[in-house]
């Protein structure tokens, strides 16, 4: 199935999902900072809309976007950091939850936030498929950004309620630290083996 999917900011996420979507066959239409790029208008325009924005956003662009995401697919890819680089929230909520407080109404979705963002025009590095993780509450919503991840090349994982974006945020911290911390760099990615289906 094809979707409208609006992307709120331009800059490395939201760039390189969007070369894995279109590839995918899906229609693009990005919002950013640029008067000439609403990001109410986009989010109107969509029917998944993933925020591609430092998580410190959410506030402004929720009011930007205010009811018209309700009853949509709303992607948070943010990693929830401090200035400094230690995870700025934690253990009784996430980010991705107090997201979802903002916009009561939206089906939010965690995902994408573990892998960096030259992983996400293919899904792949080095020959391997990395996983995404994929948390939320509303489980037609978390199939369909499952089935977004997989059109791009990625395996998905769904990683339970929103709730669990409590562990993905400090995963997507252990990323950031071991690529740029520890200077493994920012081609590396996790793979979750399991089972065949
Ligand atoms: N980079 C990665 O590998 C990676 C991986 C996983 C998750 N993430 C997460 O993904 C998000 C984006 O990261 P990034 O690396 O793409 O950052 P980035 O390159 O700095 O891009 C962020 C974009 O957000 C835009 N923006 C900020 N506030 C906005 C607003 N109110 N309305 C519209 N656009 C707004 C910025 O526009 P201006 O430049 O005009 O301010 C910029 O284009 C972050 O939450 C990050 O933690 C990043």
């Amino acid at each position: 199935m094809s979707h409208k999917i609006a992307i709120i900011g331009k800059g490395n996420v939201g760039q390189a999902l969007a070369v894995g979507l279109r590839k995918a066959g899906h229609e693009i239409r990005f919002a950013s900072t640029d008067p000439r790029e609403p990001v109410d208008a986009a989010a109107e325009w969509g029917d998944v809309v993933i925020l591609a924005v430092p998580w410190t956003a959410h506030g402004s662009i929720a009011k930007a976007v205010g009811k018209r995401v309700d009853g949509k697919t709303v992607v948070d890819v943010s990693n929830i950091m401090t200035p400094s680089y230690d995870l700025a929230i934690g253990f009784s909520t996430s980010g991705a939850e107090e997201l979802q407080k903002l916009l009561p109404r939206a089906h939010v979705v965690k995902a994408f936030n573990t892998v960096f963002a030259q992983t996400m025009r293919t899904g792949r590095m080095h020959g391997e498929t990395l996983t995404v993780f994929v948390a939320g509450d509303n489980l037609k919503s978390k199939q369909a950004v499952r089935n977004l991840a997989e059109y791009i090349g990625f395996d998905s994982v769904d990683a339970g309620p929103l709730k669990s974006a409590r562990y993905l945020e400090p995963l997507g911290m252990l990323n950031i630290t071991l690529g740029y911390g520890l200077k493994m760099g920012t081609d590396i990615g996790v793979r979750l083996v399991k089972k065949a289906a």
